[in-house]
């Protein structure tokens, strides 16, 4: 394991590439010469950051995908074993945000943000492990958030930390079950990031929750794409089944 950071000749997934983590992920492994394939619903949007990409790495691919549906999920994963007839990595960036106190909290939008965050989740874990099974390895990272491990805020994202909090249990319980399959799964639990995700918030919500971090600010997307890089990596080869806290101190645990 001379270059630990090698990323050339790996095939590399994402879903939610089309925009921040995924986006800035994506940027990571194609600078490092990876074959990246950019999967989101917004087939617009990872086009956009294919060409963005171009002129440093010319092996990029991108397919539309709704994560909530597993007949979209088969055909991406379908895409990936026609084109590369393998997978050496894969990282589940699709997510979205609920901000719907608990009294006005309809099924419907529980299931929305089950939906992604939690069966598309599974569902992507599930596809990757079958492509990657044959050549026993692989890595998957799963995004959760620190939401998981702490709960949200005051704005209403109980939905949105249930699904996190499912995510962190299922990529626990699929550790164990995969153990001697060669392949790594872990999770990443990101604090509050500069995203798309938070374009709504108004900036004196902002500094607030910024005043709440012990690094005094919101992630740059950039910063939790070089977690996830690393876990993806051979120099990551002995963590596994690990919720790794990307948060500028939140947790601490
Ligand atoms: N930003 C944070 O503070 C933060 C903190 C902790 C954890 N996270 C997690 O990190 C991940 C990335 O978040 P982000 O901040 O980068 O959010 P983002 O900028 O909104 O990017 C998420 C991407 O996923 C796509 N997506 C949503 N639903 C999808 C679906 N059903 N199928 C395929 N793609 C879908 C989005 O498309 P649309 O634009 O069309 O929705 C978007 O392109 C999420 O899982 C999020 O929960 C973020």
């Amino acid at each position: 394991m001379q270059y630990p950071y090698e990323m050339e000749n790996k095939i590399v997934l994402i879903t939610g590439a089309g925009s921040g983590i995924g986006r800035a992920t994506a940027k990571g492994f194609a600078e490092l010469g990876a074959s990246v394939i950019l999967a989101d619903r917004n087939l617009g949007a990872v086009e956009q950051v294919k060409n963005e990409l171009a002129s440093i790495n010319t092996s990029i691919q991108t397919v539309e995908v709704d994560v909530s549906n597993p007949k979209s999920i088969e055909q991406m994963f379908s895409f990936v074993e026609m084109k590369y007839g393998r997978l050496d990595a894969c990282v589940t960036c699709a997510g979205v945000i609920s901000k719907t106190k608990l009294i006005e909290l309809d099924l419907e939008e529980w299931n929305r943000v089950m939906a992604v965050n939690l069966t598309g989740t599974f569902l992507s874990i599930q596809g990757a492990y079958k492509l990657m099974l044959p050549n026993k390895s692989g890595s998957i990272v799963a995004i959760a958030s620190d939401t998981a491990k702490r709960g949200g805020g005051r704005i209403g994202t109980a939905a949105y930390g249930a699904s996190k909090g499912g995510v962190l249990a299922l990529v626990k319980s699929i550790a164990r079950e995969m153990a001697g399959s060669g392949i790594r799964i872990n999770t990443i639990c990101p604090g509050p990031a500069a995203t798309e995700m938070h374009h709504e918030l108004q900036p004196e919500l902002v500094a607030q929750l910024a005043a709440g971090i012990p690094l005094g600010r919101f992630a740059n997307p950039a910063e939790i794409a070089n977690a996830i890089i690393f876990l993806c990596s051979d120099a990551a080869s002995y963590f596994y089944g690990e919720s790794m806290n990307v948060d500028g101190g939140v947790i601490m645990e």
